[in-house]
């Protein structure tokens, strides 16, 4: 039989664990930081004995009751949240250091002083967060603010003071005397965050953490908490800086389509309310492979430009180039091109690119890509009044797409005149719909 492990070495950084002492942790390669630990074989013991039955809840006895939301007056917040914050829910926003989260939730706030909210820093001291909120605020009102990095001491002051609203700025600063793991370590932020969570869930208080992730991905941070919280929402930038955009990659309590939109100003994020000037080149003219689409986040529909570039390839394999869209469908879409339009592009480079720096994942989209390639490739330019919407199959059919109706409404209200659009029996005043099958039938239109 063998041996009953009583002792294991465990890493205080990133919690791998070891049958032996070693003086570098072989995951993380952090010096002097393994440690031995005791396994206590009774715990073990304890967990086997049986243990008596509880008694289980019937669901359908339980009232129904809407769980009343908390308006933020950011609308743009609002959407994303799913129409303002839920009483009890734990919230984590994260984004690349230097985003504006510690701006958007200060602003957030001051929008909901009357709820006695409560700003904790560990990263910041009370004149580095008073600074931003005086800059945000010129108004002086009663702010409570804490500075301090002890989750215990932490919860024993919301216990006490009962705040309608809590900031934690920033998870990753905070540890817990619960926890043997160095501040920072996936172990502490977990347990920190478990703790919030607690708290959040019996005191029926809102509580938003915030998370960094640095810029290569999402080391030691706010991945590992995403299944642990409510909610959890990026703060991005768009790819050219100019805005801020925020997404709901998670939400208990609302759609995780939405994005909000906003520009940082000297006084704060401002909102954009009207994205789809955002997203197109307004003051450019009919230019060669450039295409007008319109895409729906959630329940927004908004226009996006796209713009392609096929040049003949100088030398070896052609190129394909995206930003702000997925690359794999874009080869995707130029095979079916070459394939079911008879549009050649294999000694061709192709580059596309989203205006205004939106990451675009909406299918209805790919007849606006195909369009501006088919465009680019012929040297011509699309109507700047003509909208182009549809999925596009493998077969080169054009395919429906989700909330046709709404998304034309929308751009005869911006001031389109014609769209192309897959066949459909929907029929909107003032606007010309070009109804097509297949993507050659888009070809022999412009040809
Ligand atoms: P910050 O909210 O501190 O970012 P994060 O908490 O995500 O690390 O702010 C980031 C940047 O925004 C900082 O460089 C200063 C700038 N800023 C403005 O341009 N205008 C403002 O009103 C404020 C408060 C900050
Ligand atoms: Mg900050």
């Amino acid at each position: 039989m063998s041996k009953k492990i009583t002792t294991i070495y465990s890493c205080s950084k990133c919690d791998a664990q070891f049958n032996k002492w070693e003086g570098r942790c072989n995951e993380c390669g952090a010096w002097g930081s393994i440690k031995k630990f005791q396994l206590d074989q009774h715990e073990r013991v304890k967990a086997d004995t049986r243990v008596d039955a509880l008694s289980t809840v019937d669901l359908s006895k339980i009232s129904n009751e809407n769980i009343k939301r908390q308006k933020t007056g950011i609308s743009e917040l609002d959407r994303v949240l799913g129409d303002g914050l839920v009483p009890g829910s734990l919230l984590l926003m994260a984004g690349e250091p230097g985003i504006g989260k510690s701006t958007l939730l200060a602003q957030l706030v001051i929008s909901l002083l009357d709820k006695n909210p409560l700003y904790v820093s560990g990263e910041e001291s009370a004149r580095q967060v008073k600074n931003r909120f005086d800059r945000l605020y010129q108004e002086k009102k009663p702010l409570k603010f804490l500075g301090e990095t002890n989750v215990e001491k932490i919860i024993a002051t919301i216990e006490k003071e009962k705040p309608g609203l809590v900031v934690i700025d920033s998870i990753q600063t905070t540890y817990s005397l619960l926890s043997d793991s160095d501040p920072g370590s996936i172990n502490q932020i977990r347990t920190a965050t478990m703790r919030f969570l607690e708290l959040a869930k019996k005191n029926n208080i809102t509580i938003i953490l915030v998370g960094h992730i640095t810029k290569d991905g999402n080391v030691a941070g706010p991945k590992s908490l995403e299944h642990i919280v409510d909610a959890v929402f990026y703060l991005e930038n768009s790819r050219n800086n100019q805005f801020r955009i925020l997404r709901a990659i998670k939400n208990r309590y609302g759609s995780v389509n939405e994005i909000g939109v906003f520009n940082m100003t000297g006084i704060g994020l401002a909102e954009m309310k009207n994205p789809s000037q955002v997203f197109i080149d307004e003051e450019q003219k009919d230019v060669p492979g450039s295409v007008v689409s319109m895409i729906q986040e959630g329940s927004r529909p908004f226009l996006v430009e796209i713009q392609a570039l096929v040049s003949k390839t100088a030398f070896g394999y052609p190129q394909r180039k995206a930003s702000g869209y997925d690359l794999n469908r874009l080869q995707v879409l130029i095979s079916v091109i070459s394939k079911r339009a008879g549009m050649n592009l294999s000694n061709q480079d192709v580059i596309i690119n989203t205006v205004g720096g939106l990451k675009v994942n909406d299918p209805a989209i790919d007849l606006a890509i195909c369009l501006a390639i088919i465009y680019s490739r012929l040297n011509q330019s699309s109507p700047r009044n003509q909208l182009v919407i549809g999925e596009i199959g493998l077969g080169g059919e054009v395919r429906q797409i989700s909330n046709l109706k709404n998304r034309l409404n929308e751009a005869t209200k911006l001031g389109f005149k014609s769209a192309i659009a897959p066949l459909n029996k929907t029929e909107i005043k003032n606007l010309k719909q070009i109804k097509i099958k297949e993507l050659k039938d888009a070809l022999s239109l412009i040809k």
